[in-house]
């Protein structure tokens, strides 16, 4: 069985890129949570299911969920050791709450053990996503409930948009393709659920806009972190390309969008 990719924390990236990486995902988490625990709800999140948190990273979003359902057990799902160990010190005041560490396709939790799964910015991240679905399915009781969150690449705007920030971030979905995953899996969700044998699929959308966050946190959430892995990745090579992007970015007026698509799906 193919397996992911390990996390950013547990591949071989310097400790700043994976210090900023963090920081990044953790503001993300801290933005959406407010927005997200109203999708998770009206999806069907009730406190004192059994809640599954699949590749939870360093728990972040975890602890929010424990906090939201405190009869619930909780249990975040990671492959990366050093994201498990951040998850388990921040699930530390969560005695309900607790890290597996394993994946979809290799873990040691029961199967069908779960009334409710969430995949949150995880599947974009996979080669298989069609085998990881089926690890869910696998762990939902029949009647359980997954809720898979992604972005989709074509669902993001700026404009004005300069040529060398097209560029970028032609660059940076190509970074991730050669890495195995898909910038644009959002727009896949549903079909990737309904062929893992998911039923009462059900699509949602919700968009952010710099306007929402103000310009700078949206720079910082949707468009640096590319840079910052092409640079990772590429070096001084794209530096010029970079320096450009954070000029015009922090030197125009510019309008932005970013669609966050999240689908749910029942096991039959
Ligand atoms: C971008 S991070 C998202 C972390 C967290 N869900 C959040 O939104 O803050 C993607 C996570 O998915 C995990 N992951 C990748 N493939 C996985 C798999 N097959 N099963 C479970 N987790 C996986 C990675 O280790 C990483 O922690």
């Amino acid at each position: 069985m193919i397996e992911s990719k390990p996390s950013s924390k547990d591949r071989d990236e310097s400790d700043a890129f994976i210090d900023a990486e963090l920081a990044r995902q953790r503001e993300q988490a801290l933005v959406m949570w407010p927005m997200e625990r109203q999708v998770l709800t009206s999806l069907g999140l009730v406190d004192g299911m059994r809640i599954l948190d699949i590749g939870c990273g360093p728990g972040t979003i975890t602890a929010r969920i424990a906090a939201l359902c405190p009869n619930s057990p909780v249990v975040g799902l990671e492959p990366g050791p050093s994201l498990a160990r951040l998850a388990e010190r921040e699930l530390e005041p969560c005695p309900h709450a607790r890290v597996h560490r394993g994946s979809l396709c290799s873990n040691q939790l029961e199967a069908a053990s779960f009334d409710f799964a969430y995949a949150r910015f995880v599947l974009q991240h996979t080669a298989d996503p069609e085998v990881q679905l089926a690890g869910a399915l696998c762990l939902l009781r029949p009647g359980g409930t997954l809720v898979a969150v992604d972005a989709d690449d074509g669902l993001f705007a700026i404009y004005p948009e300069p040529p060398e920030l097209a560029e970028a971030i032609r660059l940076s979905q190509a970074l991730q393709h050669a890495r195995g995953g898909d910038r644009r899996i959002g727009r896949k969700l549903p079909a990737l659920l309904e062929q893992a044998g998911f039923g009462e699929v059900e699509l949602k959308a919700t968009a952010l806009t710099s306007s929402d966050l103000g310009r700078s946190t949206f720079a910082r959430l949707a468009v640096s972190f590319r840079l910052n892995r092409l640079l990772e990745k590429h070096g001084d090579t794209v530096r010029p390309l970079a320096d450009a992007v954070e000029r015009f970015l922090a030197q125009n007026q510019w309008y932005g969008m970013v669609c966050i698509l999240g689908v749910r799906g029942v096991r039959p």
